[in-house]
C-alpha cells in the first residue's frame, strides 16, 4: 500500500484552531514531567482496557502485539507531552491512523482509546497538581487529546477512502484495455459482414453496448476523481460554463437539431463553485435533460433565477418526454440506477456529489404536461 502524503498544512491548520500555540505549552510547561513519568503506566493501563474488549483482545493476541503494544502506547503518550507538535510527532500520529486501518481495527476503538487517554490525563491532574492550577492544565490537556482524535479520525478517512478509491480505479484501468481490443475487433468482423444482415446488426448491438461500457469507465474516473481534492470555489460564469456544456453534449450526438437559448437572468449569471465540478454537472445535466427529452418534438429550456434562500443562484433546466416518479428520485441519485437503455447510471450521480461538495443542492421534479424540472442551486458570488 502506497502512502498518501500527510497533510501537514491541514494538520497545522487543526492545531491553529485549537489554539495549540506557544501560550498553551507555556500553561502546560511546569507540569510537564508529571505526565512525562507516568508514560509507562499509560501503556500497560491502555492495555488491560483493551484486553478486556473481545474484539480488541483478539487483534493484539493475534497479532502477537504484547508487550510491544505496551511500549508503542507509552512511547506515544511520552511524545504527546515531550514534543509539542513537532512535524515529526504530526507524522507519527498521522501514520498511527494508517497502521489501525491495515490492522483492520474499527476507529471506534481508536476514539474510545481516546476517550480512556482522557480520564486518565485527568486523574493524573486531580492526584498530582495543586487544585488552584487544574483546570487550567485539563483545558490544555483536553485541546491536545481533541487534535490527536481529529487526525486519527482525518487519516483513518483518508486511508480508508484511498483504498476504495484505488481499488474502483485499478478496476476502470483494467477493463479500458478489453473494451478496446473488442471494440475493434468487432468493428472489423462487421465490415466483413452485409450491412442490415442479421449478422451485422448483432455486431451493432455488441458495439453500442461496447461504447456503454467505455462511457462508464470515463464517468466512473470522473466519478472518483471528485473525491480527489477539495474544491477550489471561484467565480464561474454560467454563460461561458453552459457553452462548453452544450459543445460537449453536440459532440456527443446529442441536441445537434435542438433550440439552444439558455436564459440567464441579470444578476444570476454567475456562481461561486469549483470550475471543474461546475462544467462536469452541467455537462451530465444537459446530456440527461437531452438523452429523456421527446426525440420526436424535443424540448429543452435553460434559465438562471434568484434561489428563495437568497445567497443562491438557481438554474432549471425543463425538458418534455418522460417524467419521473418522485419516489424514484433516490433511486435516480443512486449509482449505477438507469432507466434509459444506453445510461451509465451515473451522470446525475455526479452532479448530486458535485453539487454537495460546492455547498448546492439538485431536485429532480415532474413537469406539469410530461418531463421535468430539474433544479441545481449554487452559492452566488461572495459580495466584494
Ligand atoms: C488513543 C488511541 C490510540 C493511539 C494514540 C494509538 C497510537 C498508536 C501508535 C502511535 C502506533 C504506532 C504506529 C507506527 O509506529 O506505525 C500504534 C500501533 C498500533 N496500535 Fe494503536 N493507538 C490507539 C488505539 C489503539 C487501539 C484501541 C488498539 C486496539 C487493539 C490499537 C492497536 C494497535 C496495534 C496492534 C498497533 C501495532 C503495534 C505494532 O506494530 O507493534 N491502537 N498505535
Amino acid at each position: 500500500m502506497n502512502q498518501e502524503p500527510v497533510p501537514i498544512e491541514r494538520l497545522n491548520f487543526f492545531l491553529e484552531k485549537l489554539e495549540l500555540d506557544d501560550r498553551a505549552q507555556e500553561r502546560l510547561a511546569p507540569w510537564r514531567q508529571i505526565f512525562l513519568e507516568h508514560s509507562e503506566e499509560f501503556g500497560r493501563e491502555f492495555c488491560g482496557y483493551f484486553l478486556g474488549i473481545a474484539r480488541t483482545k483478539q487483534i493484539i493476541e493475534q497479532g502477537e502485539y504484547l508487550p510491544n503494544l505496551e511500549k508503542v502506547l507509552g512511547s506515544w503518550f511520552h511524545a504527546l507531552f515531550k514534543e509539542e507538535f513537532s512535524a515529526g510527532f504530526l507524522n507519527y500520529l498521522w501514520n498511527s491512523g494508517v497502521r489501525h486501518v491495515r490492522l483492520n481495527l474499527d476507529q471506534r476503538f481508536v476514539n474510545l482509546g481516546y476517550a480512556m487517554a482522557r480520564q486518565f490525563c485527568h486523574r493524573l491532574v486531580s492526584q498530582e497538581i495543586p487544585v488552584e492550577e487544574q483546570e487550567a492544565v485539563i483545558e490544555v490537556v483536553d485541546r491536545m487529546l481533541d487534535f490527536c482524535v481529529l487526525v486519527a479520525t482525518d487519516s483513518f478517512i483518508t486511508t480508508t477512502f484511498r483504498c476504495d478509491r484505488r481499488m474502483i480505479e485499478g478496476i476502470a484501468h483494467q477493463v479500458r484495455n478489453p473494451i478496446t481490443i473488442i471494440g475493434g475487433s468487432i468493428r472489423r468482423l462487421q465490415k466483413k459482414t452485409e450491412p442490415g444482415s442479421p449478422a451485422y446488426i448483432a455486431y451493432e448491438m455488441v458495439l453500442k453496448e461496447n461504447e456503454r461500457l467505455e462511457r462508464m469507465m470515463g464517468d466512473i474516473s470522473m466519478y472518483t476523481g471528485l473525491f480527489q481534492e477539495e474544491p477550489l470555489a471561484k467565480v464561474c460564469d454560467l454563460g461561458e460554463f453552459l457553452a462548453l456544456a452544450h459543445r460537449w453534449v453536440v459532440q456527443r450526438g446529442l441536441m445537434e437539431d435542438m433550440a439552444w437559448q439558455p436564459e440567464l437572468a441579470p444578476g444570476y449569471d454567475k456562481v461561486y463553485c469549483d470550475p471543474q465540478d461546475l462544467e462536469a454537472m452541467l455537462c451530465y445535466l444537459l446530456e440527461n435533460a437531452a438523452e429523456a427529452a421527446d426525440q420526436q418534438d424535443p424540448l429543452l429550456e435553460v434559465a438562471t433565477g434568484p434561489d428563495p434562500d437568497g445567497h443562491r443562484v438557481k438554474l432549471t433546466i425543463r425538458n418534455n418526454g418522460n417524467t419521473p416518479e418522485p419516489m424514484h428520485m433516490d433511486d435516480i441519485l443512486s449509482p449505477f440506477h438507469s432507466s434509459k437503455p444506453m445510461g451509465t447510471g451515473l451522470g446525475l450521480p455526479i452532479v448530486f456529489l458535485a453539487a454537495r461538495r460546492n455547498l448546492g443542492r439538485l431536485s429532480l421534479d415532474p413537469r406539469p404536461g410530461g418531463g421535468a424540472v430539474c433544479r441545481l442551486s449554487l452559492p452566488a458570488p461572495p459580495v466584494e
